[in-house]
């Protein structure tokens, strides 16, 4: 049986602030992880994603794949980043071989992965994010410990 998953929640006020989540979960998260990203357009995933490129000493600019669907980097470990937006579904994922990134090495990030959510992985990490009336964003992480 796998142990219990964990749920830590944040309050972030600034891009910085979810940008050292993104770190932290770089830091900690070992080959193979597949990271969700959830939240509405413009709450912080791709500011998510930036930060867990830095942990792993990617220096290359990191860009919204939302036109490509998935950008590839190379750091201390591998680093996928997918934007799913433009995806109707498991099937159009499957057309454009994604699944094999499920099930890949290094690190997969995944935003608007609700749009996959039958098939993600088990072992998924997943994290939302809201963002509040204040603009602050309360970030919602399961799955890894802090
Ligand atoms: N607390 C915060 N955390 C993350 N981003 C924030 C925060 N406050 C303001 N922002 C801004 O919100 C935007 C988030 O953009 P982005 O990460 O591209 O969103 P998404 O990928 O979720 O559509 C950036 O312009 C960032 O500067
Ligand atoms: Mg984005």
């Amino acid at each position: 049986m796998s142990s219990m998953a964990s749920t830590t929640i944040y309050r972030s006020y600034s891009e910085d602030e979810t940008k050292e989540i993104g770190r932290r979960l770089g830091n900690t998260c070992a080959s193979g992880t597949v990271i969700s990203l959830r939240g509405p357009l413009g709450a912080g995933k791709t500011v998510i994603a930036k930060g867990v490129a830095e942990a792993l000493g990617i220096t290359e600019a990191i860009v919204s794949p939302t036109f490509t669907l998935v950008q590839e980097y190379e750091g201390s470990m591998h680093l996928h980043h997918m934007d799913l937006y433009r995806i109707d579904g498991v099937e159009e994922f499957g057309g454009i071989g994604g699944e094999e990134l499920l099930y890949g090495e290094g690190i997969t990030l995944i935003e608007w992965s609700e749009k996959i959510e039958p098939i993600l992985p088990a072992h998924t990490v997943r994290l939302s994010i809201a963002i509040e009336s204040d603009g602050s964003r309360t970030i919602t992480v399961t799955g890894v410990e802090p």
